[in-house]
């Protein structure tokens, strides 16, 4: 086969183990993908990747911080290697391609360097991360956190998920120790860089008729857990005016969320994606509601001043009301560039493809955006249908895949010959 026909088998193979991964035993859910960090799907996936893992060439293992492994040595053992990598979990009722397919591209890779017994000047190291999408626990990537060596101490104490199990109940469930979470961090000099495929989420490629494009850096995020409590009631005998309604109250924060982020007129986003409503019952006004809540724009300092301006609502809200809103702040990711010298790598890369090397900004959060603390990153977008993401209708071609593959091994290349002289 030539290498255009051998990197489009590539491109259809990594679609279809992302599709294998999208049901059963892989999914959380008995319809539809939903595959959280540290359940049983994740640990199945992990065994599928690692088997894939292992036919192109790697040697896989665990780290202490959950995440699958596969290194393939470069032509010195023990050389500091490039990391590829994206994500295993998923949100709920998830597409099959947002994290999967950036570790099938990586391993693809592998496979085709592999195939021609070839070696790099570093090694390759596929990483498989656990926790992108943080939608199992309140916060996310402690798992590429932990690798950056980004993780604050006591991080994980008294996390816990919706069911009451801790991050250390549940790690100990995979056999793995909450106080040896950070030793996956890894040290600077073991690495060379950071390469994350991932597919857009957002609909510039396909408007501009381009199959890939290069990330230049990934918009700063923060989330909160806020929890609004008024006065739970009977539902037949409270007249409107003695009420304390949390959910009416937690309603109009929510249309506070929205009008803030839609007067700033930038790019500052902002969203309400989960709301739980106490006690929950027709006849009894709610009493407690808590929600979470995503801000996320180019720069910190825009996010801050949006993130500032929310809160500030909030408390007007409460006080017309008389309930009282509390917004606990849970994550914060800032604003990530991508590294200029890899993007540029990348960028020709892609144009070696006959692509356009169209650069733009992420304003997905990704793990390459905790990864730049320990090593220079650089991320490529491959199109997707419709721009749709965070949804089953997530769709990404074969041929698109393909010529990812192509151009991450070109990428490959350059740095090679790079890191060679
Ligand atoms: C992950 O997809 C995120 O941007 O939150
Ligand atoms: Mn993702
Ligand atoms: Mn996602």
């Amino acid at each position: 086969m030539n290498a255009p026909a051998l990197h489009r088998a590539a491109g259809e193979r990594a679609i279809a183990r992302c599709d294998a991964l999208g049901v059963a035993p892989y999914s959380d859910a008995d319809s539809g993908l939903y595959r959280a960090w540290l359940t049983p799907a994740h640990r199945a996936a992990q065994a599928a990747v690692a088997e894939w893992m292992g036919q192109a060439g790697m040697a896989t293992r665990l780290d202490a911080a959950s995440n699958l492994i596969g290194r393939y040595e470069g032509e010195h053992r023990d050389a500091p290697a490039l990391l590829i990598g994206s994500h295993l979990d998923s949100v709920r009722d998830a597409g099959r391609y947002d994290g999967p397919l950036g570790i099938m591209l990586g391993i693809e890779c592998v496979a085709a360097l592999h195939a021609r017994g070839e070696r790099m000047p570093f090694a390759i190291e596929v990483i498989a991360f656990g926790d992108e999408e943080g939608s199992r626990f309140p916060a996310s990537m402690f798992t590429s956190r932990a690798v950056a060596g980004t993780l604050a101490p006591g991080a994980l104490d008294g996390v816990v998920d919706a069911a009451g199990v801790s991050v250390a109940q549940a790690l100990a469930g995979w056999g793995l120790e909450a106080a040896q979470f950070h030793q996956a961090a890894r040290r600077p000099d073991e690495v060379i860089g950071y390469l994350e495929a991932h597919i857009e989420q957002g609909p510039v490629l396909e408007a501009e008729g381009l199959a890939l494009g290069v990330v230049t850096g990934i918009a700063a995020q923060l989330r909160f857990e806020v929890s609004v409590r008024g006065r739970a009631g009977h539902a037949g005998t409270s007249p409107m005016p003695l009420r304390a309604d949390a959910l009416t109250a937690a309603a109009e924060c929510v249309l506070a969320v929205e009008a803030v982020a839609r007067e700033a007129a930038s790019d500052l986003v902002a969203t309400v994606g989960r709301m739980q409503v106490l006690p929950g019952a027709t006849n009894v006004i709610p009493g407690r509601v808590s929600f979470s809540l995503d801000v996320r724009a180019g720069d910190n300092a825009r996010r801050d001043a949006g993130a500032a301006q929310i809160l500030h609502r909030f408390e007007a809200i409460a006080a017309a009301r008389g309930v009282q809103v509390e917004a606990v702040q849970v994550q914060d990711l800032a604003a990530s560039p991508c590294d200029t010298h890899l993007v540029e790598l990348l960028a020709q890369a892609v144009e070696t493809q006959d692509i356009a090397p169209r650069r733009l900004v992420s304003g997905a959060g990704h793990d390459a955006m905790v990864m730049r603390a320990l090593c220079p990153t650089a991320m490529l977008f491959v199109r997707c249908d419709g721009g749709i993401s965070h949804n089953p209708a997530e769709r990404a071609s074969a041929a698109d895949a393909g010529l990812a593959v192509a151009a991450m091994l070109d990428f490959i290349e350059r740095l090679g010959a790079i890191r060679g002289n």
